[in-house]
Order: C-alpha cells, then structure tokens, then sequence
C-alpha cells in the first residue's frame, strides 16, 4: 500500500505512517501518511481506507488521531490537498474543520489550525 511511496521502505524522521486497525480486530483497514513540513505544519500527505470498510467512521477517527498526535508533537497547523473531484474526502475535511485556502489546478488546499503544545 503507502510503502511505495518509500523507495527505502520505510519514512523519514519527518514521516509519520500509520496503519488503521479494524475496531476488535487485527485487519488493517487503511493508513494514514502524515509529514512534518517545517514551521510547526503537519501534513496528511495521503489517508486511504480500505473499499469494503469505507463510510464506517475509520477515515474520521484517523483524522482526529492524527491531530491529537500533531498536537502532542507541538504542530499547530494541519494541511493537505485533495482533488476537487474527490467529494467525499473533502466532504470529511469540512466536517473536521479544515478550510479552503487555496483552489487551483482542480485541486483545493486545505488547512485545520490546531490548539498547540510547545512543541517537543
Ligand atoms: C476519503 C476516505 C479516506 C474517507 O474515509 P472513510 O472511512 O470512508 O470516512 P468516514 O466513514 O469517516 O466518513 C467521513 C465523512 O466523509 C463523507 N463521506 C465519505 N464517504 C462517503 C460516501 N461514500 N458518500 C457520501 N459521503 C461520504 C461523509 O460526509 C462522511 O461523514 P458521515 O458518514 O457522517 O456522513 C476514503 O473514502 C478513501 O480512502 N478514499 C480513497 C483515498 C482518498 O481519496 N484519500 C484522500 C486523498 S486526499
């Protein structure tokens, strides 16, 4: 799946790579890839689910793991952008807060303000 993405087979000390875990179950429903950009932002480079197990809240849950995790690590600012055409993904950004800073290409720029830490 995201291991692709890394030609070493594994992230940076700037990469952060998560396996979803199905609820009372080990299948691995998904990952979720998330990437230190400097200037306290976290990046969602990427978040998948698995087919059979979309629309079941785990994208959601992902999500708000994903911010506990930046603001435990002191970021203040989470982004991401996504493909216009991908409704129901930005769909799930609105609902988690994220807004539009930027439309261009077919592709919107996104970005939560996150209540920050000092970061470690
Ligand atoms: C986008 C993605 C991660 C969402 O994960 P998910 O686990 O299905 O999301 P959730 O179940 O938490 O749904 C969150 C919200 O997204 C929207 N949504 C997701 N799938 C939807 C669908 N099939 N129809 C309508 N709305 C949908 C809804 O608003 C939903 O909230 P609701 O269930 O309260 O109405 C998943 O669809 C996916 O992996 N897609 C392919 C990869 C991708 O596009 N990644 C994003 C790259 S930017």
């Amino acid at each position: 799946m995201i291991g692709e993405f890394f030609p070493e087979r594994k992230p940076n000390d700037k990469q952060f790579v998560f396996h979803i875990k199905a609820q009372n179950a080990e299948a691995i429903v998904g990952c979720i890839w998330l990437a230190d950009r400097g200037n306290n932002e976290l990046r969602v480079a990427d978040i998948h689910i698995e087919e059979p197990y979309r629309r079941l809240g785990y994208g959601t849950a992902a999500m708000n793991v994903a911010h506990e995790f930046a603001i435990n690590k002191g970021f203040s600012l989470m982004s991401l952008n996504v493909f216009d055409e991908n409704v129901y993904a930005k769909k799930m950004y609105k609902q988690l807060g994220y807004e539009v800073v930027e439309e261009s290409n077919g592709r919107a720029e996104m970005r939560k303000k996150l209540v920050c830490k000092e970061k470690q």
